[in-house]
Formats: structure tokens, C-alpha cells, sequence
């Protein structure tokens, strides 16, 4: 029996990476959202709007889904009533929340990498409202929630690429200094979500290359794979570090990543880096 798997947020990058590498499993239908993407004419894409929070009600009931993935963004009090309801709708349904979260719920210590069992203390709106979800969907599904924290996202698309490689056109590039962090592509978000389901996984998951690079060397290293010239650098002052590392033993292989790895993926033009 095939299983309904909702992707809230598929027109994302974040989203759009889940979304296809799921549509191609034979045992999964996948249906999405998007908001202001246009996207009307796809048969397996819904709008929704997070300004109308209790709309998510009646679009679960059509889609009817086991498992429903958030890869939103919106108004961050509105995103918590469209949360509720998912795990309301999930609860009395036995589904299961695949939410996507940040590094950002350690934003009040970032001197240090963070591991799945760490404590979140977060200084910042954002950090506290992924806080605040997290906490609202444990709760309310307790292991049926399952969490992805993740530290900066790139895709071949992306907006941080883009920016990227506008500063190397332009010539000058903000970056952060004596920063150190470590960074995920959409693929290994999708691929480590793939993975969830099939072996049915539960619990945090922190997602993202295994090893911690200055940040300003990483940049540097994408730049000239790109074969493009160096920009001259503008420094934005930041902590020293934001960095969510695995400590779990059950990750296979295949869904580690490095940066040089992560690199090669945004460079490179084929669909799925899993080797
Ligand atoms: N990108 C990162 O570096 C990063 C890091 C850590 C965690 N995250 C988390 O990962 C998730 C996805 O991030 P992303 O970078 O993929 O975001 P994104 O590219 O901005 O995509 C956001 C998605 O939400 C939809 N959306 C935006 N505003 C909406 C609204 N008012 N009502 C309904 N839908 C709305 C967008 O639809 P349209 O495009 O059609 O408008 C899109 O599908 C987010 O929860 C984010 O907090 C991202």
C-alpha cells in the first residue's frame, strides 16, 4: 500500500528537493503546497497561504495524508496554528510530522558545535519561535514529530548561490569573518528525508556536512570550483560558530556529506550526489 506524503512548502528550496526526489517513489504520492510561486497549472500542488492558518483543516482532509512534511516560511504566529492543527489532524489520524528546523535554537551559544541532545537556548525571533514549534509538535505528537535541525541550506538554485555568484559579477562580497560553521544541500535534506521514511526513523536529526569550515574558506573553495574570480570580501562581524553535528550511530554512509563534497554537488550538473 502506497503512503500520502504532504509536503507543505514544495515550491522552496528546502521543499522542491524533498518534493521530487519523493515523486519518484513508486510507493509514495506526494501532493505539495506552494504560495506565490504560480504554480497552478501542477496537478500535485496546492496553494495555501499561512495568513489563513485554519485553512490547513480542510486541505488535510482533502489530502488526507500519513505523513506531512513542513518546509515552510510565513508569519512566525500563524505558522504555530498551522502547526496545531497538523499535529491535531496527525494525532487523531496516526501520521507522522517531518518538521524542518534550524540551527538557530542554539543562536545564544554559538561558540561551540551542537549535537541532537544539546539543550536549545536561542536569542533570536527566529530561534525562539523554531524552539516554540519544536516543543508545540513534541508535546502534541510526541515520536510521531520527528526534527531536522539545519544549519545554512544551498541549492544549485538557491538565494545563497545567486548571491554568490552576483558578488563575484559585481565584483564585492559580504561574508562573514572568523566565522566557522558547517553547511547542507537540499539533496542531503531530501535524501536524509527519503531515508526517514523508508526505514521509518524517528527522533532529532541534525543534517549537515560532518565537518566544520571557516566560512570564508568555503566560500572561497566554491568560488573558484565555479572557475569564477574572487570578489573582494566585505566583512560582517558574527559569533565564532554555528554548527549542528550528528552524535547518532544509525546514519548510513551514503548520507554523509562533507563540504568538499557539498561543493562538487552545487558545481556539478547531475541530479543526485550520493556517492
Ligand atoms: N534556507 C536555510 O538556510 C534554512 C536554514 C535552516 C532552516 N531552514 C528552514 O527550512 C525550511 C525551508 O526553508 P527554505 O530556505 O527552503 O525556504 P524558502 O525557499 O523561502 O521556501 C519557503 C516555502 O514556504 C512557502 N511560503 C512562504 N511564505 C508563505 C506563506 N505566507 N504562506 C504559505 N507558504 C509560504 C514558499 O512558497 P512560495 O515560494 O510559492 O511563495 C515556499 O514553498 C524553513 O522552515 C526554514 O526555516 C532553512
Amino acid at each position: 500500500m502506497f503512503k500520502k506524503v504532504f509536503v507543505l512548502g514544495a515550491s522552496g528550496t528546502v521543499g522542491t528537493a524533498i518534493f521530487k526526489l519523493l515523486s519518484c517513489e513508486k510507493d509514495l504520492k506526494t501532493i505539495g503546497t506552494y504560495f506565490s510561486s504560480g504554480l497552478e497549472n501542477s496537478p500535485c500542488l496546492i496553494r495555501f497561504s499561512v495568513e489563513f492558518p485554519n485553512d490547513i483543516n480542510s486541505i488535510l482532509k482533502q489530502v488526507h495524508p500519513d505523513i506531512v512534511i513542513s518546509s515552510l516560511r510565513g508569519d512566525f504566529d500563524k505558522q504555530l496554528i498551522v502547526h496545531e492543527n497538523i499535529a491535531n489532524y496527525l494525532t487523531a489520524n496516526n501520521g507522522k510530522l517531518i518538521y524542518l528546523s534550524s540551527a538557530n535554537v542554539f543562536d545564544s551559544c554559538w561558540d561551540q558545535p551542537h549535537y541532537e541532545d544539546d539543550a536549545e537556548a536561542s536569542n533570536s525571533d527566529y530561534g525562539q519561535f523554531k524552539i516554540q514549534c519544536e516543543t508545540l509538535l513534541r508535546d502534541r505528537m510526541s515520536d510521531r514529530a520527528i526534527l531536522l535541525r539545519l544549519p545554512f541550506v544551498w541549492g544549485r538554485n538557491s538565494p545563497r548561490l545567486r548571491e554568490v555568484k552576483t558578488g563575484c559579477e559585481i565584483g564585492k562580497l559580504r561574508i562573514y569573518r572568523d566565522f566557522y560553521t558547517n553547511h547542507v544541500s537540499d539533496m542531503q535534506i531530501a535524501q536524509m528525508v527519503q531515508w526517514i521514511i523508508k526505514e521509518d526513523k524517528g527522533g532529532v536529526f541534525h543534517v549537515g556536512t560532518s565537518d566544520v569550515i571557516n566560512y570564508q574558506r568555503f566560500i572561497e573553495q566554491l568560488i573558484t570550483a565555479m572557475g569564477m574570480k574572487l570578489p573582494e570580501f566585505v566583512y560582517q562581524k558574527t559569533p565564532r560558530t554555528m554548527a549542528v553535528l550528528s552524535s547518532r550511530n544509525d546514519i548510513p554512509n551514503e548520507l554523509k556529506w562533507t563540504n568538499e563534497k557539498l561543493v562538487q554537488y552545487l558545481c556539478s550538473s547531475t541530479q543526485l550526489a550520493s556517492s
